[in-house]
């Protein structure tokens, strides 16, 4: 059976590493990156540290406005399966590539599997969430990390192909955790101790493109005590660069600015930091299962069970409540398992056979 996997931005490719080497053993897969992500250390870094297969095709679409993004990914899409004719095809999470592939296939009448289905945070402001209903929408198979999950696509009255999976991405971070403190060295490269400082990433178009929010995180992030190391992601660095934040970095002395780390030395940074600042959904989840305490840069979000654990606390672009959460939030002694066992790829490989 022949399956096209369609990806393109770095959480995407993280997840393949989980799936793709399982699918491999029962079936051809194909890979289309649509070149979302393109600089070398959000996407060939991944491919490399990770052993996902080179992809067989490579789209080069690079970044855009919304529409224009997704409509050249989906073009460029459209001829590869019209020439290759897959069984399936495979997309997951929630980006312009998810959504792309998803169109493409559908109008084409071949079925979709999509991993990391049913998740909502109800607020269509944001370009995922738009891509989530489309895909969800549009799919055949929808692979469901949690319970809530679920219960939003029968909400939506989605409830034929759904299955409870639990989440690639724990399979990923077990595969990397043992590696990473073997292998990594990013600590002694900072000069980092032990759960002597804070991990900071913030991407997400509501925080990035609206320089009030951006600049209350990073005052919140400058009056910090403690270090906090922040891995700029290039959507970031842009729109630092836009409103001249960048030129006070060199004030901000607590703060040190990265750039973007490979997927060991990231796991590697967030086992040892004492606490996460972030707005990315991924690493929401990676803390909860490292049981480092997640402070969420945003009002809302999708992965609800983290938050209900008390592992999780939605600070929003808050600077005097993120500083609140940051002196004073302590989580609770249990932590229950989420979002599977770390064998949600077996399960998804299953299912699609
Ligand atoms: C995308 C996803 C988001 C996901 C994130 C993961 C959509 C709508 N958003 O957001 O859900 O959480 O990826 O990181 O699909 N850029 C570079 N080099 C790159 C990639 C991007 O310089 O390799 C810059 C470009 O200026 C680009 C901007 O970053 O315009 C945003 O990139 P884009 O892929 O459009 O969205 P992300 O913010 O990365
Ligand atoms: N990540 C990484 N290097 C970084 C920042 C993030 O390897 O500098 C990893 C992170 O550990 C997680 C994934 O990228 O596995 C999350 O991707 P991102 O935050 O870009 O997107 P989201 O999950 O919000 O869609």
């Amino acid at each position: 059976m022949k399956i096209i996997t369609i990806l393109g931005a770095r959480p995407q490719f993280i997840k393949a590493a989980a799936v793709s080497r399982l699918l491999r053993r029962s079936m051809r897969e194909v890979i289309i990156h649509t070149g979302q992500h393109y600089d070398r250390n959000m996407s060939k870094v991944f491919f490399d540290e990770l052993g996902i297969p080179a992809p067989d095709y490579n789209l080069g679409i690079g970044s855009g406005p919304q529409a224009a993004q997704t409509g050249a990914m989906m073009a460029g899409i459209e001829k590869i399966l019209v020439k290759e004719k897959p069984a399936w095809v495979l997309v997951y999470g929630d980006t312009n590539s998810t959504v792309a592939g998803a169109l493409a296939a559908a109008k084409l009448h071949i079925p979709i599997c999509h991993i990391e289905a049913g998740l909502r945070s109800f607020n269509r402001r944001m370009p995922e969430e738009i891509n989530r209903i489309v895909t969800d929408h549009l799919s055949d198979l929808l692979l469901c990390p949690g319970r809530t999950a679920v219960v939003n696509l029968k909400k939506e009255g989605i409830t034929r192909g759904v299955h409870l999976v639990g989440d690639v991405m724990a399979d990923a971070l077990a595969y990397a955790a043992k590696r990473s403190r073997n292998h990594s060295r990013i600590l002694e490269k900072l000069g980092l101790a032990e759960k002597k400082y804070l991990l900071a990433t913030v991407h997400r178009a509501e925080n990035t493109d609206d320089p009030a929010r951006l600049r209350n995180i990073l005052s919140a992030f400058s009056q910090i005590e403690e270090p906090v190391i922040f891995p700029v992601h290039p959507r970031t660095r842009n729109c630092l660069a836009a409103f001249n934040s960048v030129n006070r970095k060199s004030q901000i002395d607590n703060l040190k600015f990265i750039d973007p780390l490979g997927y060991l030395d990231m796991v590697r940074m967030e086992q040892s930091a004492r606490m996460i600042l972030t707005d990315s959904g991924g690493i929401q989840k990676e803390a909860y299962w490292l049981g480092v305490p997640c402070v969420t840069l945003r009002n809302e979000t999708e992965w609800v069970e983290t938050v209900k654990a008390g592992w999780n606390v939605l600070a929003g672009a808050d600077c005097k409540r993120i500083l609140k959460f940051v002196r004073s939030f302590v989580p609770p002694s249990n932590r229950p398992p989420l979002y599977g066992d770390g064998h949600a790829a077996a399960k998804c490989v299953t299912l699609l056979k």
